[in-house]
């Protein structure tokens, strides 16, 4: 990497230590996630000349662990002349008989690639005759054709493609193919409502889950899921509704583990100016891994993979801490920008209470993560992250599970710019934050229109993973 971008990395307090990310440059979906013999391999969108969308190319790295990773060369480059001769987008990757195999597009026209690796998954060689899939199927008026997501079933492979009708709605077109390079279109696995889904589907990601299935797709900023049966190559939805509530989580994508497990990553985008992004010479964060599962109720939730305790170092733990309104304890033991941090909350008679976090010591700059009682909801308020204008300052939120009076759990990892939120029943909050000011690092507790309680507070500063 370049001496100066490796030297201004070094003191940039919005660059993450324990969330992946390239070396330097732009990052954007994961993509081609696998586990073989005991080795995690996460592709990415990169573009490996600058902090922005371009030139694109599969980054590489490998873990034994999930969460420590190391950079491996990249791994696909686009061909001139070829059909991904204006970049390798998005897609996935599948084992066929023991040879790893990339499915990826070709853009302009969006087209559907093929390459198969060595077992390090170091080299690459592109199916000379690329494309696999050259059009979408005939007499449909799509709104895209990318991002395939491949899986085995039955002895035959299925592919599904992102796309959307138009005027109809985003979609993800279903395919077969005994050998990975015939593919026959079959139809769509599912067609949702543009005034609701938007009209164009990127990144579908589909998987079984428990005795049901769910699809990932992400569409109108967010990544949307449906869960429901899979069954005669039909797929009926029984319940939907948002991955993240957050702005910065997008391009979601699972995977099986050789444990049987399904972890998802997605892509933490930049909540700033694109010029900003330029200036820090890096640009895109992955999200933690994440264990999706089916709630009680029937919708999705997911939590941080338990691979993640590994970076645990020192911890400590406060309990029974009161709070009334108006005065704010600060809690000295959670300051920093590297911290997991678990509170449960009782909500006592207050209408609100929760966190502030990256707090400078007057609240010139902080970020509120509180929970409302009569709304049941979690929310993030950035409108005093910084005092910078070009980045975010809104606020989000997201309806959690519980019943009148119940304790509140916030799981939170911050991690320089990265807050990523996990509440109860799975519910995720993911925001990215830039505070201009050094000393905007402190954590305090607080209530807001009546009593609540901190009933227990743990603390753990957290390791890098480089
Ligand atoms: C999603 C996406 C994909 C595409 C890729 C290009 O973020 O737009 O649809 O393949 O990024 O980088």
């Amino acid at each position: 990497m370049e001496r100066h971008l490796q030297e201004k990395f070094a003191t940039d307090p919005h660059r993450p230590h324990y969330h992946f990310l390239p070396p330097a440059h732009w990052m954007n979906d994961p993509n081609g996630l696998m586990h073989l013999k005991g080795k995690y391999h996460l592709f990415y969108q990169h573009n490996p000349a600058g902090a922005f969308h371009a030139n694109m190319h599969w980054g590489h790295a490998q873990s034994t662990d999930l969460v420590h990773w190391k950079h491996l060369p990249i791994a696909l480059a686009p061909t001139p002349g070829g059909p991904d001769k204006d970049g390798v987008y998005s897609g996935c990757g599948v084992i066929n008989n023991g040879i790893p195999t990339l499915v990826y597009t070709g853009v302009r026209p969006q087209v559907q690639c093929l390459a198969t690796g060595s077992e390090d998954m170091i080299t690459w060689a592109k199916y000379d005759k690329n494309p696999v899939i050259g059009a979408p199927p005939e007499g449909l008026e799509v709104t895209g054709f990318r991002d395939p997501c491949v899986w085995q079933e039955s002895d035959r492979w299925y592919m599904l493609v992102g796309s959307g009708i138009k005027d109809l709605g985003g979609t993800a077109l279903l395919y077969a193919s005994g050998n990975l390079t015939d593919w026959e279109y079959l139809h769509p696995i599912y067609v949702g409502d543009k005034t609701v889904t938007g009209e164009m589907w990127e990144c579908p990601t589909f998987f079984p889950l428990g005795d049901k299935h769910a699809l990932l797709v992400s569409t109108v900023g967010t990544v949307l899921y449906f869960v429901g049966t899979w069954s005669e190559l039909r797929f009926s939805p029984e319940s939907q509704g948002r991955v993240d509530f957050g702005d910065s989580f997008y391009a979601a994508q699972a995977f099986p583990d050789e444990q049987g497990r399904r972890i998802v990553f997605g892509w933490l985008r930049e909540n700033r100016g694109v010029g900003l992004q330029k200036e820090a010479g890096w640009s895109g964060v992955m999200s933690l891994p994440r264990i999706p599962f089916v709630r009680e109720e029937g919708g999705l939730g997911m939590g941080p993979a338990p691979e993640i305790t590994l970076l645990r170092g020192k911890h400590e733990r406060i309990t029974g801490l009161d709070l009334a309104p108006q005065s704010p304890k600060v809690i000295p033991q959670a300051r920093g920008d590297r911290v997991e941090i678990v509170a449960v909350v009782q909500p006592g008679d207050a209408a609100q209470c929760g966190l502030a976090l990256h707090c400078s010591p007057h609240d010139e700059e902080r970020t509120v993560l509180s929970y409302d009682r009569q709304e049941r909801r979690i929310r993030i308020d950035r409108r005093r992250s910084s005092l910078s204008a070009n980045v975010a300052l809104d606020v989000h939120e997201a309806p959690v599970g519980l019943s009148e009076g119940e304790a509140v759990t916030f799981h939170i990892f911050l991690d320089g710019s990265v807050i990523e939120v996990f509440a109860d029943g799975g519910v995720c909050l993911t925001s990215r934050v830039y505070p201009t000011r050094a000393d905007s690092v402190g954590v305090k507790a607080f209530a807001v229109g009546g009593r609540a309680r901190i009933k227990s507070l743990d603390v753990w500063q957290m390791k890098a993973i480089w």
